[in-house]
């Protein structure tokens, strides 16, 4: 990725923010943690269906199992149009997410991308959504955006 100006601040968004961004802004925030990033970090969905929700049940499970981490207080919200200023950088889940937030972005600042833009070996690829999915698919889920968060807190460590 092409690194405009300095990034203090991510948005992670997928469909409905009850299972992949808050992962992701799960992960993001103990990656920047280890590296001594401050970073504003959150997650927003596309859809309106789960607003004011927390995640769902397995994603919880996934984020205490892989990650010891405790999402059982995060708040699912819709994509708002502020969010294209008042962010750096926002990454989408999948492609789909992604023509969504480049059909809505209209004269905001944050750059657009992928997560997996930041992974090496996954540029261009979509995370799963593990909602009709099992267990196993959160855990893959989880795994899958840690390694994309880390990646990413280093890039950002390293250019920050
Ligand atoms: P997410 O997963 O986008 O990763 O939060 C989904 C959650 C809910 C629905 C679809 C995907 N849904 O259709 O309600």
């Amino acid at each position: 990725m092409t690194v405009i100006r300095p990034i203090q601040s991510v948005l992670f968004v997928c469909l409905g923010n009850i299972c992949r961004s808050p992962l992701a802004e799960a992960a993001m925030r103990q990656a920047a943690k280890q590296k001594d990033l401050t970073l504003k970090i959150d997650s927003a969905g596309t859809g309106d269906w789960h607003i004011g929700h927390a995640p769902d049940r397995r994603a919880r499970a996934a984020a205490l199992q892989y990650g010891g981490i405790d999402i059982s207080a995060y708040k699912a919200r819709q994509v708002r149009q502020s969010d294209f200023v008042e962010f750096d950088l926002i990454c989408a889940l999948d492609s789909n997410n992604l023509t969504d937030l480049q059909a809505m972005s209209g004269t905001g600042t944050a750059q657009l991308s992928l997560l997996l833009d930041h992974l090496p070996g996954w540029q261009g690829q979509s995370v799963a959504d593990p909602y009709y999915g099992d267990e196993d698919d959160f855990a893959s889920c989880w795994h899958q955006v840690q390694a994309a968060t880390e990646s990413l807190a280093h890039m950002l460590a390293k250019n920050g």
